[in-house]
């Protein structure tokens, strides 16, 4: 097989065999999915609420830590209430395989409305841009799932990762407002935004996702 290139001058110069473009898309992307959470999942998501640094309470906005008891058996009970009883809602994010954060719905209003949430507990794995396409997953799986007229989602005006992210992505800044956006919640600044499914959908598409 020919492996060398002559170049005009005469000289030999080794031909480097270009890498399959295959190969390239392999070493650089993951597989990135969702899927609902189960019981098996809920000490890790437990884990990340309870035994958060007080510096992640903060950034995130969080007020009310629930007993640890009590909120394994609230997100036990989300993984086996019925569809149409559901009050929340969670999606588990995997990068390869491995179980990396999850997004939430709650609040959730039947034919009406929910708000999402989003958390990967996976440190070293944040700002790759794994998040965005796992949240517009998610959004696109909860719209079709619960069929809502409008999902919100509403980070804490101060907390860089997830507005950068959701700006990013293109969903519409709604409202910036004082409040508390879930049971866990201060009262502090929060951005609105609309949470839309053909948003979502063009962002996957345009990360060929
Ligand atoms: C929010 C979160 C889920 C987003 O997932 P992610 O994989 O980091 O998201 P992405 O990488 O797609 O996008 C994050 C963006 O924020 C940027 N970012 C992250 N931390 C930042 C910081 N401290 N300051 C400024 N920008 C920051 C990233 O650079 C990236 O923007 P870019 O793609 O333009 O470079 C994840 O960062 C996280 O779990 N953070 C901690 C929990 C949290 O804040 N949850 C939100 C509660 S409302």
């Amino acid at each position: 097989m020919d492996t060398q290139d002559t170049c005009s001058a005469g000289h030999f110069t080794p031909r480097i065999a270009p890498i399959p473009v295959w190969r390239v898309s392999c070493v650089r992307m993951a597989a990135l999915s969702v899927r609902p959470m189960t019981p098996l999942d809920v000490p890790r998501v437990v884990s990340y609420v309870v035994d958060s640094s007080p510096e992640d309470r903060k950034r995130l906005g969080v007020a009310n830590v629930p007993a640890r008891e009590a909120l394994t058996e609230s997100l036990l009970e989300a993984c086996t209430v019925p569809q149409e009883f559901a009050r929340s809602s969670y999606l588990i994010w995997k990068v390869d395989d491995r179980p990396v954060g999850f997004s939430s719905l709650k609040g959730i209003v039947p034919g009406e409305h929910g708000g999402m949430h989003l958390h990967m507990w996976e440190t070293e794995l944040r700002g790759r841009g794994f998040g965005a396409i796992l949240f517009c997953r998610s959004a696109v799986e909860f719209h079709d799932r619960f069929r809502l007229r409008s999902i919100v989602c509403e980070p804490r005006a101060a907390n860089p990762a997830p507005n950068r992210m959701l700006r990013k992505i293109g969903f519409p800044l709604v409202q910036t407002y004082v409040g508390a956006s879930s049971e866990l919640s201060a009262v502090c600044e929060l951005n609105r935004y609309e949470i839309l499914r053909d948003v979502a959908e063009a962002y996957l598409a345009n990360r060929g996702s």
